[in-house]
């Protein structure tokens, strides 16, 4: 069935308000009435498509009708014909500020009402395709975005899957060469934390720190290369022997080597500078000054600090107090001296983390 568009009439003279009703009713329109300005407001619930509105009612009138009409979103839209009588110049500026549409003169000529009832509702129709498209696009939008938003989440889930896959894969690695080496895997956690503690010391980003956290177990990593008695000899080592420790930084870095990781590429760079020394007579480059990378002079003070405060084989584990006099000797000659006074300075901070991951391996 086809759907009728419905007129509501307002007039307070009853036969003004019958006569139109019966013309519109002829031009195939669905009629409701009312005979005042509230009880027009109180007819809006029935899905209006036009309005024929008196201007002189009693009680509310018809610019106060058209001015509540306009005010509210849901009747915003609703086209109003107001029907007048001897209404002066004036009274009509009013109602077109105040929001109507168009007039009719009373009394009112057929042909003239089917014109501007028609065109009025054309229009009405036009707009309230067009909110409907709208709306349409509305959803169709919110439902992309929503699926976008889960598409992204999805990426970023695999992303951090692959990321942990990736460092999982690296601690196993580091954990192995720790193990030939120490025989424990609690060295790497410690010196890793007073690397960390260093770099942000030394005001680097909270994603360099991050970084330098991660990178820095790697620093051994090419101990994997060197014969286990040598590494675990309790004597002191022969020249050959001493030699072939001392491949291990070019062993780390090779194993490390051609990454596209920024995590591995600093775990290169950890490796091969680790044992170089501030006064240029380190291994295996012999670099001095800044000529040493950064995170290598972090690094070197993290990893002495917590193998001299540990049991080696060659060794018994030194006190911090102990620790920190044997390498107060080498600041500036072994190690970056503002490093070691920013470690010095927070030796607090130091013991936290020797709680947190035990001291004597
Ligand atoms: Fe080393
Ligand atoms: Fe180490």
């Amino acid at each position: 069935m086809e759907n009728k568009n419905r007129i509501l009439v307002v007039d307070d003279n009853d036969s003004i308000r019958k006569l139109l009703q019966k013309m519109l009713e002829k031009l195939g329109y669905e009629i409701e009435t009312a005979s005042d300005g509230f009880e027009a407001l109180s007819k809006l619930v029935f899905d209006i498509d036009l309005i024929l509105l008196d201007i002189f009612m009693p009680g509310m009138d018809g610019f106060e009708v058209v001015k509540t009409i306009r005010k509210q979103a849901a009747t915003r839209n609703i086209p109003i014909i107001m029907v007048t009588g001897l209404s002066s110049r004036e009274d009509r500026i009013r109602a077109v500020e105040l929001g109507a549409n168009d007039f009719i003169s009373k009394p009112v000529d057929m042909t003239e009402l089917k014109a501007r009832t028609a065109s009025l509702l054309k229009m009405k129709k036009a707009q309230d395709d067009l909110n409907r498209h709208r709306r349409v696009l509305e959803k169709i939008l919110e439902r992309r975005t929503l699926a976008l938003r889960e598409s992204m989440q999805e990426v970023v889930k695999a992303k951090r899957q692959v990321q942990n896959a990736h460092m999982e894969t690296i601690h196993r690695l580091v954990i192995a060469a720790e193990f030939k080496d120490t025989g424990t895997a609690t060295h790497i956690k410690r010196m890793s934390q007073f690397s960390a503690m260093l770099a942000t010391l030394r005001n680097l980003s909270p994603t360099e720190v991050e970084i330098i956290l991660h990178a820095s177990p790697m620093h051994d990593i090419g101990k994997i290369g060197t014969p286990e008695e040598i590494l675990l000899k309790p004597g002191k080592l022969n020249k050959p022997e001493w030699n072939l420790i001392q491949q291990h930084p070019v062993i780390g870095s090779q194993i490390l080597s051609d990454s596209s990781s920024l995590l591995l590429q600093t775990g290169e760079l950890i490796a091969i500078s680790h044992h170089e020394k501030w006064d240029g007579s380190g291994y295996p480059f012999g670099l001095e000054k800044e000529g040493i990378p950064l995170s290598g002079r972090i690094c070197a003070i993290a990893d002495v600090f917590d193998a001299l405060t540990n049991i080696r084989p060659y060794k018994k584990a030194y006190s911090n107090e102990h620790a920190l006099k044997i390498m107060e000797k080498a600041a500036g000659t072994h190690f970056d001296p503002q490093l070691f006074t920013l470690f010095t300075d927070n030796m607090k901070q130091v013991e936290d983390i020797q709680k947190k991951y035990g001291v004597a391996a």
